[in-house]
């Protein structure tokens, strides 16, 4: 009897680094990757965040060079969070022209000019003293209507400090038309909205309440934001955005919801974004700070699996690390 070899043997394009990067479905480019980048106001100093190694709270100074060498480094665009000195119930520096985050975005577009993408989160937590992303009613619940003017307002003020796009992450509904209409009537109308249109009420964000020190004060986002039990409603988040004329819709947290962003990129005809959130890149430096795991090849392969998920951006903390590494 002759021996029975295999006649389909899928290791053949396996056997050699050349032939599997020949046959790769997916890459990994620097421009596809955006850096996340928190600004404090009132400090002199870089400060770092415990539950965030590697990441700081930027001095305006430090935000520059950040900036500059993400920039370098081939990052495709940049995300900025404000942290402000004073907060409020209705958090009043998010629009104000001298707000920490108007000040940044003026520094980056006069140092950086068209040569990167400058995006700016549009929300309330940061700035508000109870931690939510909205105003308040007397019950204690967020007002979504009255919330829709602040962001409105916010959007404004990021515009007039040279934002090219801003990312509403606040989970009110009618949020990006409301933002739209007050671009468009205050002579904005190339300001592009990335919206955060499919956004999870989930404990990956922990660590970046402490860098954003936005923490709640009482209860959580569980009635604005998602339950992660649930994949239709996102198909109709992100279709109500696009109709409200979002530019492009972000899915968040990434690594649990790959599901979502394959469903996303499915549906629609835009720009995909998903953002790889603090508690992501906490548990990878936390496990490989152990020793546990590896670090870089657990990094490209979180990354690579979000874009093979259909995720045309990632936002990402380690964006300019990967970035100079794809050069390299
Ligand atoms: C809200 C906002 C949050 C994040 C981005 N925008 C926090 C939240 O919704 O609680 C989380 C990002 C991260 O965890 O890396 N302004």
């Amino acid at each position: 009897m002759t021996a029975q070899f295999p006649v389909v043997r899928s290791r053949r394009l396996r056997r050699t680094p050349a032939l599997r990067r020949l046959v790769a479905e997916t890459r990994l480019h620097p421009s596809d990757l955006v850096l996340p980048l928190f600004v404090k106001e009132g400090i002199t100093e870089p400060q770092p965040i415990a539950s965030m190694p590697g990441v700081l709270q930027h001095t305006r100074d430090s935000l520059r060079k950040a900036a500059h060498e993400a920039v370098e480094a081939g990052v495709g665009g940049l995300i900025l969070f404000g942290i402000p000195a004073v907060k409020d119930g209705r958090g009043s520096a998010a629009d104000d022209p001298a707000g920490i985050v108007q000040k940044a975005l003026r520094d980056l577009s006069a140092d950086l000019g068209d040569s990167t993408v400058l995006i700016a989160d549009l929300c309330l937590d940061e700035y508000t003293d109870h931690g939510h992303c909205g105003i308040l009613t007397n019950d204690g619940e967020v007002d979504n209507d009255a919330t829709l003017e602040r962001y409105a307002s916010i959007a404004v003020a990021q515009a007039a400090a040279g934002v090219d796009v801003v990312a509403p992450s606040g989970m009110m509904d009618g949020q990006v038309a409301a933002i739209r209409t007050a671009l468009d009537e205050a002579g904005y109308g190339n300001v592009a909205i990335m919206a955060y249109a499919v956004k999870y009420a989930s404990a990956f964000y922990g660590p970046f309440r402490d860098a954003a020190e936005c923490a709640p004060q009482f209860g959580d986002r569980s009635a604005y934001q998602q339950d992660p039990s649930n994949a239709e409603e996102s198909m109709r988040e992100a279709l109500l955005d696009l109709d409200e004329g979002a530019d492009f819709v972000m899915v968040k947290p990434a690594l649990t919801y790959l599901d979502i962003v394959r469903r996303v990129r499915d549906t629609v005809h835009v720009p995909v974004a998903a953002y790889q959130v603090s508690g992501e890149y906490a548990m990878v430096e936390a496990a490989a700070a152990q020793g546990w795991i590896d670090r870089e090849r657990i990094i490209m392969e979180t990354l690579t699996s979000v874009r093979r998920a259909g995720a045309d951006i990632v936002l990402t903390y380690w964006a300019t690390e990967v970035a100079r590494s794809l050069r390299d």
